[in-house]
């Protein structure tokens, strides 16, 4: 089992799409067992983008993600790192393929409506920027044997 850490931006917000995306993970078989609302302080943005800070868009992202609040989350499932960022696409929407999150909701390269872990150790640093430990649920969901074969993990 992963976990990896999902942001729903502020375009995802503004524009009502948060229930639809997330049901997008759930409809995967994704477990949802963290989430809360917030607004990204200019310092949070630092953190979480710190490898972005010296890029010349990162300015705007700043702009971008402290401009309305957004809904951080953990997902739990198997290669749950790799099957989010499948589900959500290439980073610019223009570019994401047809039946992606991106591709079927975005046409922009900043506004690209969710934010993913890219790996375990971006999923871990990510998890512990937005949440005390105590506030991730883990749980056994009861579908789970719909979702999987017991021999599958
Ligand atoms: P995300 O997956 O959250 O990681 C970094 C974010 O920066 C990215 O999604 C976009 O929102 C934004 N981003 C990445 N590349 C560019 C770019 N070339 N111009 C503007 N914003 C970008």
């Amino acid at each position: 089992m992963e976990r990896t850490f999902v942001l729903l931006k502020p375009d995802c917000i503004q524009r009502r799409l948060a229930g639809r995306i997330l049901a997008r993970f759930e409809d995967k078989g994704l477990n949802l067992i963290a989430m809360k609302m917030l607004k990204v302080t200019p310092e949070l943005s630092k953190q979480h983008y710190a490898e972005h800070l010296s890029k010349p868009f990162y300015p705007a992202l700043e702009s971008f993600i402290t401009g309305g609040p957004v809904v951080a989350c953990v997902v739990e499932g198997l290669e749950a790192i790799r099957v989010v960022r499948d589900l959500l696409g290439a980073t610019s929407g223009l570019k994401a393929t047809a039946g992606t999150i991106r591709g079927d909701f975005s046409s922009s390269r900043q506004m690209n409506l969710v934010h993913a872990s890219d790996g375990a150790e971006a999923a871990a640093r990510e998890i512990a920027l937005y949440f005390r430990p105590e506030e991730l649920c883990a749980y056994q969901p009861t579908l789970t044997p719909w979702f999987r074969a017991a021999d599958e993990g």
